[in-house]
C-alpha cells in the first residue's frame, strides 16, 4: 500500500490552459485544499505568469521576482570580467533564494517579467537549474502557468508529474486543450507522466463536455462549477484562498484533488 506521509510522495503539478479559463483561480483553490488537507508536506508555489495574478489570488506579495534576479545577473555579466562571471555562477543559488518568499503555509516563487530583450538562453538555463535544485527540498510543487507552456519550459522546469489543463466549458475551449495535449505529446514543451483536463465554470451538460474531451483524447479529472463566490471575491479583491469553505467550486475541487490529482 502507498504510504500517505508527505515526504514519500513528492508531487510536481503544473497548471496550464488558454487565457482566462481559471488557471490562477484553480491554483489558489488547490493551495487552500493542499494546506487544509495537511498532506502536502513542504509546499512550493511557482507563479510562472509574468502578470503575477497568483499573488492577488493568494493575498500575498513578494519582495523580489526571478525576473529581477535575472536582470541583475545579465547586468553583472555584461559589466564584469571573467573573474566576476565565475563568481556570479557561484552566487546563483543564493540569488535565487532571495526571490523565494516564505509564507506561513507555503513558499512562493514569482517569475515576474523579464525586461531585457534578446535571447539569454544560458542565463535561463542556469536559473532553471537553480529552480530545479530548489524544488528538491519541497514535497509538493504547484506551478501556475501562463497561457502557453513555453515560459514553464524555458524558465521553470522541463518535467512535471501531473499536467493539469484547465478549460472553460465550451467545445472551442476543449479543442484548445486538445491542442495543448498534442503539443505536449510531440515533446516540444514539457514532459509529464500524467495529463488531464479540468473543466471550469461548468453550468451543467457534463456528459456533453466529457464527450468533447473524449474526442480530443483527454481524460477529465473533474468539473468545477461556475461559482458566484469566486466572482464576488474577484469583484471586491478578496483572496481566492479565503472563499467560504462550502463554496461549490471548492467542494468540487476537493473531490478532484482527492480522487485524481493526489492519489
Ligand atoms: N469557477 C468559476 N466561477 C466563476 N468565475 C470564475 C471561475 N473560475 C474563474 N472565474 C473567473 O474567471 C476569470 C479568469 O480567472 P483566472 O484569472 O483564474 O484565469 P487564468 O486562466 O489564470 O487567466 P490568465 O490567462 O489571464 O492568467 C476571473 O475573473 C475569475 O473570477
Ligand atoms: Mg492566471
Amino acid at each position: 500500500m502507498m504510504s500517505e506521509s508527505p515526504t514519500s510522495s513528492k508531487r510536481l503539478l503544473a497548471v496550464c490552459g488558454k487565457g482566462g479559463v481559471g488557471k490562477t483561480t484553480f491554483t489558489a483553490m488547490m493551495t487552500r485544499i493542499l494546506i487544509e488537507g495537511g498532506k502536502a508536506g513542504k509546499l512550493l508555489l511557482i507563479d510562472a505568469d509574468p502578470a503575477m495574478g497568483l499573488l492577488n489570488a493568494l493575498g500575498v506579495d513578494v519582495r523580489r521576482t526571478m525576473g529581477q534576479v535575472r536582470e541583475e545577473i545579465i547586468k553583472t555579466a555584461r559589466r564584469g570580467g571573467k573573474e566576476e562571471k565565475i563568481q556570479l555562477v557561484d552566487m546563483l543559488d543564493y540569488m535565487a533564494l532571495e526571490a523565494l518568499s516564505e509564507m506561513e503555509d507555503f513558499a512562493l516563487l514569482a517569475m515576474g517579467r523579464t525586461e531585457t530583450l534578446g535571447c539569454y538562453c544560458p542565463v535561463n538555463e542556469l536559473l532553471r537549474g537553480t529552480i530545479e535544485t530548489l524544488s528538491e527540498s519541497f514535497d509538493t510543487i504547484l506551478i501556475d502557468g501562463e497561457a502557453g507552456l513555453e515560459q514553464i519550459n524555458r524558465q521553470v522546469m522541463r518535467r512535471v508529474d501531473t499536467l493539469i489543463i484547465v478549460s472553460d466549458a465550451t467545445s472551442r475551449g476543449i479543442q484548445t486543450a486538445g491542442l495543448i495535449k498534442r503539443m505536449v505529446q510531440s515533446d516540444r514543451v514539457i514532459q509529464c507522466e500524467k495529463m488531464g483536463l479540468v473543466i471550469n465554470k461548468v453550468q451543467g451538460n457534463e456528459e456533453l463536455l466529457e464527450q468533447f474531451a473524449r474526442e480530443m483524447g483527454l481524460e477529465v479529472f473533474g468539473y468545477i462549477p461556475q461559482d458566484e463566490n469566486i466572482a464576488y471575491h474577484d469583484l471586491v479583491g478578496k483572496p481566492i484562498t479565503e472563499l467560504p469553505a462550502k463554496s461549490p467550486s471548492l467542494v468540487a475541487l476537493r473531490d478532484i484533488a482527492k480522487n485524481l490529482i493526489l492519489r
